[in-house]
């Protein structure tokens, strides 16, 4: 994972990539780091923790001054997360300095190599053997910098965004990708490089976006060259205009991300479904679906590659599709998917579900996919991002910036967008008449204002998370419909809380997880009225019987499961195919306010990041 920033131009380059990384911090937080070219040399300070640690110790060092700025946040893969290890590195001669986003797979034989040559290494990163190898290249071949990295790359096997700068051409910053995102903001007379566009929205709406295998020559003051990697072919390079604003990737008031992430919710399903769900039409209008129905209408089988949350909003996808479409729906966890020899054919349609578009294992299974001929629509947050790119065409979620690093809206609107397209599918291949047709869109159309009402609940679910906060573990069921969202529930506590929860369909308990259950244990069950509701009764009155404390998902004004349960929690009636979409809400309040309580860093959990561009 990892954030990597940059700076090169005529403005004081440390605020630029300081603010910069605090907004990549999402990506990654073990360390940090900060190069700065003042005019004569290079200026660095690393650190273990936060941006913020590294603020303070640049300040106190007085490393602040410069015109041109490498900027990182790391994600450990090799070695420790300590101050050592922390990017930029520098090369051995300390002329050249990197930073880099990414794993070099080959780096132990290239180091062996190097060390061979005479090189030493401070560090256990691959980076500082890839940063040592373009200068041993620089040396030996004679070439510039630009060729050095290029020839150094073809040597590497791997995956990199990497900003290289040499003190003796400070001019230039070199600039390469493969298989993690890398975007380049083109100013006045100045650029900015980074993990994504947030680092420089405040300066540029203009940005180059590089493919896989391609690098970039960023000349000061003049241009950005562009070539592939393993030729000479340059490429004209496009620069895109940006839709983000700075509003959108600030807190807004709210104490973290995450919490303002849930709240956003009813506007960002909003933002989902506008311009597609035309119920004055009677249609969904979906241009990347439509263009391409035929390939879902005669699929054999659509098979969805995704992972944690998004996996989880596949899971709801299985539900509506085979509910819906009656198309065999088969969801794998892409890490799986990519190395199980899977079979797949070429009717068979792929759908890649992931809010960053950069999770490696998906991108991975979306590539084994074409490579057999399948046809792969993306589902992705983040306009341009790789697996939007990949894929042959898709439909992007509309939700805004996630910063937060647990997934909140953007399963929501992960499921609008599913949602949308079971029932376009549905209504082309007859499962549903005109009449079901509508009423599934004006239900949906409702469903904002539904999801305000669930958030109501917020003071109620702060008050059970005072109650169950310091437990060891907790259960989450859920039966059809809901038990993705008994998943997510548990990923969602477990991932920011640190509390042990498990997932199960409710029926399932009495499999085995039922043992678990005693007067300590907290069971959350989601018994909304319309999906099994009194298969579920019967679930609650074995979790009673053996002394488990029940809180409840209801549907308004439920009396049953109150007589039972410990504690309820309402949420607006709909049709079951959308109550995930409510459902979801207090899980998401619940694992929130118990982390907080319990002190936790809600937006930058331990040891997790939120774009996981490794496998
Ligand atoms: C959980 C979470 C992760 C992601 C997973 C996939 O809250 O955020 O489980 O859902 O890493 O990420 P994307 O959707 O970006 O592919």
């Amino acid at each position: 994972m990892c954030g990597i920033v940059g700076y090169i131009g005529n403005r004081e380059a440390y605020p630029i990539v300081l603010k910069g990384l605090e907004r990549l911090e999402y990506r990654g937080y073990d360390s940090a780091g900060i190069v700065l070219y003042d005019g004569q040399d290079l200026q660095l300070c690393k650190t273990q923790g936060k941006v913020l640690d590294l603020k303070k110790k640049s300040e106190k060092e007085n490393i602040t001054k410069g015109h041109v700025a490498l900027g990182h946040t790391r994600w450990a893969t090799h070695g420790v997360p300590n101050d050592v290890n922390a990017h930029p590195h520098y090369s051995n001669s300390g002329n050249l300095v990197i930073i880099h986003n990414g794993i070099i797979e080959n780096y132990a034989s290239i180091k062996e190599e190097l060390i061979k040559r005479g090189y030493v290494f401070h560090s256990d990163t691959d980076t500082e053997v890839l940063v040592n190898l373009i200068e041993e290249i620089q040396k030996h071949e004679g070439v510039k910098l630009g060729k050095a990295v290029q020839i150094a790359l073809n040597q590497v096997v791997g995956a990199y965004a990497i900003a290289v700068f040499d003190r003796n051409k400070p001019d230039e910053i070199i600039v390469a990708k493969l298989g993690s995102p890398l975007a380049i903001g083109v100013g006045e007379d100045e650029f900015f490089i980074a993990s994504d566009a947030s680092p420089f929205i405040e300066y540029t709406n203009n940005a180059i976006y590089l493919e896989d295998e391609q690098m970039a020559i960023i000349r000061k003051g003049r241009d950005v060259r562009v070539r592939q990697i393993d030729g000479d072919k340059q490429v004209a390079p496009y620069i895109q205009e940006l839709q983000l604003n700075l509003e959108q990737i600030e807190k807004g008031g709210y104490e973290h991300f995450m919490l303002k992430e849930i709240y956003e919710q009813p506007e960002a399903i909003k933002d989902t479904y506008r311009g597609r769900l035309r119920i004055n039409d009677g249609i969904v209008k979906m241009a990347g679906l439509e263009d391409n129905i035929h390939k879902f209408l005669n699929a054999k089988r659509i098979i969805v590659v995704a992972c944690g949350t998004s996996w989880h909003a596949g899971l709801v996808a299985e539900y509506i599709f085979e509910d819906l479409v009656r198309i065999p729906v088969e969801v794998e966890y892409a890490s799986e998917f990519r190395y199980r020899n899977p079979i797949i054919n070429s009717d068979d349609v792929v759908i890649a579900i992931s809010q960053s578009g950069e999770t490696a294992d998906t991108l991975a299974a979306i590539k084994l996919a074409k490579e057999n001929g399948a046809f792969v629509f993306g589902v992705c947050n983040v306009v341009g991002s790789s697996i939007a790119r990949e894929s042959h065409a898709g439909a992007y979620t509309h939700a805004g910036p996630e910063i937060g690093v647990a997934s909140t809206k953007a399963f929501t609107t992960q499921i609008t967008v599913l949602t949308l397209m079971a029932l376009k599918l549905a209504k082309r291949n007859g499962r549903i008449s005109q009449s079901e047709f509508h009423q599934y869109l004006a239900e949906l159309e409702t469903i904002p204002a539904k999801v305000e009402r669930s958030l109501e609940v917020d003071s109620h679910v702060k008050y059970i998370s005072s109650i169950y906060k310091d437990v060891a573990n907790f259960l989450y069921l859920g039966r059809g419909y809901n038990f993705p969202v008994a998943l997510e529930g548990a990923l969602k506590l477990k991932e920011i809380s640190y509390i042990h929860a498990e997932g199960y369909p409710a029926a399932e308990m009495k499999h085995g997880p039922i043992a678990l259950i005693d007067e300590q244990m907290p069971v959350v069950v989601i018994a909304t009225k319309k999906g099994h509701y009194e298969k579920v009764i019967s679930n609650i009155q074995e979790i009673k019987s053996r002394k488990g404390k029940i809180i409840a998902v209801v549907t308004e004004g439920d009396r049953d499961v109150k007589l039972l349960a410990d504690h309820v929690i309402e949420v607006p009636e709909t049709y079951e195919a959308l109550t995930p979409l409510l459902t979801t809400i207090p899980l998401q309040l619940l694992s929130y306010h118990i982390a907080v309580m319990r002190g936790c860093n809600v937006d930058q959990p331990r040891n997790l990041a939120k774009s996981v561009t490794v496998e």
